[in-house]
């Protein structure tokens, strides 16, 4: 059985890079990985005075989601050198309430993606910084800073070469290979 991922996407644009790479990974991971966008552009930016009674129904939809996932698979461009703020909103949200985060021991990977040359290394490593202290076991190696977006896709968002299919593939199968490795007892019961 495939593990099952959820996969959080640090852009809400429409023709988004990260959005075509989620999608041209999905037949890449079929075997071992299955991947599933969680939507993450509707939550209501992290407010700790309205956790509880008046707690967003899609908060806890979202929590929900990611604790069933085995393993959660990151891919965002850089803003500003940073993480972009739908995404950090969204890690916000599922590491609280305190001491109730669901992102403690989910093993993560880490693929950021960019028109510039640098692959949006800024974004990844300030996003690494958040899942350490999440305790979120991530993949080191192959380290995944895709540039180059503009000339990536065709019209119809697949990979036009092979050498960054067979790159991403590698980093899949890394990810499922620690996935075994850190999470061999959240196999989600069916
Ligand atoms: C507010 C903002 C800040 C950006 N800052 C960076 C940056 O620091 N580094 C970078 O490589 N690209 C930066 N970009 C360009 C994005 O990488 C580019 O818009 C990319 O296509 C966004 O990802 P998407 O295609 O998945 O929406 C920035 C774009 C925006 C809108």
């Amino acid at each position: 059985m495939p593990r099952n991922i959820a996969v959080l996407i640090g852009s809400l644009r429409k023709r988004s890079y990260c959005r075509m790479l989620a999608h041209a990974l999905e037949p890449l991971a079929a075997d071992r990985l299955q991947l599933s966008i969680i939507e993450i552009g509707g939550l209501p930016l992290y407010n700790q005075d309205i956790e509880g009674d008046a707690t967003p129904p899609t908060w806890t939809m979202f929590r929900n989601r990611i604790r069933q996932a085995e393993g959660v698979l990151f891919i965002t461009p850089e803003f500003n050198r940073s993480v972009p703020a739908v995404l950090k909103n969204a890690v916000d949200v599922g590491s609280r309430p305190y001491g109730q985060s669901v992102w403690d021991k989910k093993p993560a990977a880490i693929i950021t993606i960019s028109p510039g040359a640098m692959g949006g290394f800024g974004a990844n490593h300030h996003l690494r910084q958040s899942l350490v202290f999440l305790n979120m076991p991530t993949v080191q190696q192959p380290e995944a800073y895709v540039g180059g977006a503009a000339e990536l896709f065709d019209e119809a968002g697949r990979l036009k070469r092979e050498d960054t299919a067979q790159f991403l593939r590698g980093v899949l199968d890394e990810f499922a290979v620690w996935i075994e490795r850190h999470a061999p007892t959240t196999q989600a019961s069916s």
